[in-house]
């Protein structure tokens, strides 16, 4: 299989072709998502959400998110993998920024890092990309500084946040990103950014106008059941489907219907 490369992401929006990306944060997903074509894979620390069950992204560990793309790693075969760089580990000082990459690239197998910020982060960038370490920029709603915004509403509504946004994405080209996510704001300014630089901008929430789309997982297939803001499209019900199934599985047991004749030794 031909893998998918930094080059192969930038060579896809030259041509116009959009970028799939969505999260995994476990082996078995991770086979299922690559199997079927997916672009990009990321270890986000929306599995602080999804997989730990807390309320926000910060508690995750830098260890915990290295567990999550070791599994990763071992079901991919031709999908680019992203990992999360954890709250704590980039915002204070570039050397830990840089220590907790290079755990990640040793311990995981992972092809980059993706870091939330613009120019208050962007020391910490340039000394990762300086190891040789791919990087992917976050803005817009940034899920780590949930506190000082207070609520997940939509990011950049006024004139001032979106020009330090768009004045962010193009400090992160040319600080040598490879690509940004940019979640939750305008679809107009999104697409005024995606025309501004030359590297891919992949939304959620973002509108269309962009060069790719990122979906947390287990929301797509609709794992997550009190989740609704109007960006998510859910292609599955997989959250009743397997209530469902295990309710049917209950009753199979308690009827003695399973094991039959042939479920035996
Ligand atoms: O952690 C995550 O799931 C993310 C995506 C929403 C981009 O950062
Ligand atoms: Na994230």
């Amino acid at each position: 299989v031909k893998k998918v490369t930094t080059h192969v992401l930038h060579a896809m929006k030259q041509r116009g072709e959009k970028i799939s990306m969505l999260t995994a944060y476990d082996f078995s997903m991770a086979r299922i998502l690559d199997e079927a074509g997916i672009d990009v894979l990321l270890v986000g620390d929306s599995a602080s959400n999804v997989m730990a069950g807390h309320e926000t992204t910060l508690p995750i560990t830098l260890d915990q998110i290295i567990y999550h793309a070791q599994s990763v790693v071992r079901g991919v075969d031709r999908s680019f993998v992203v990992v999360d760089l954890p709250f704590g580990c980039y915002q204070g000082d570039s050397k830990a920024a840089l220590n907790s990459t290079i755990r990640i690239m040793k311990e995981t197998g992972g092809h980059a890092v993706k870091l939330e910020g613009g120019s208050e982060i962007s020391e910490s960038i340039s000394r990762i990309l300086s190891a040789g370490v791919p990087v992917m920029g976050h803005l817009g709603l940034t899920p780590q500084s949930i506190y000082k915004f207070g609520t997940y509403s939509v990011r950049a509504k006024k004139e001032a946040e979106a020009k330090k946004l768009l004045e962010d994405a193009k400090l992160l080209e040319k600080l040598g990103c490879f690509a940004i996510v940019l979640e939750k704001i305008p679809a107009q300014l999104a697409k005024e950014v995606a025309q501004a630089v030359s590297i891919p901008i992949i939304g959620i929430g973002a509108g269309p106008d962009v060069d790719g789309q990122v979906l947390v997982v287990h929301d797509m297939l609709g794992m997550t059941k009190d989740f609704h803001p109007r960006f998510l499209r859910r292609y599955l019900n997989m959250y009743e489907m397997m209530k469902e199934a295990t309710q049917r599985y209950i009753k199979d047991v308690k009827t003695q219907d399973f094991p039959n004749e042939k479920e035996q030794y």
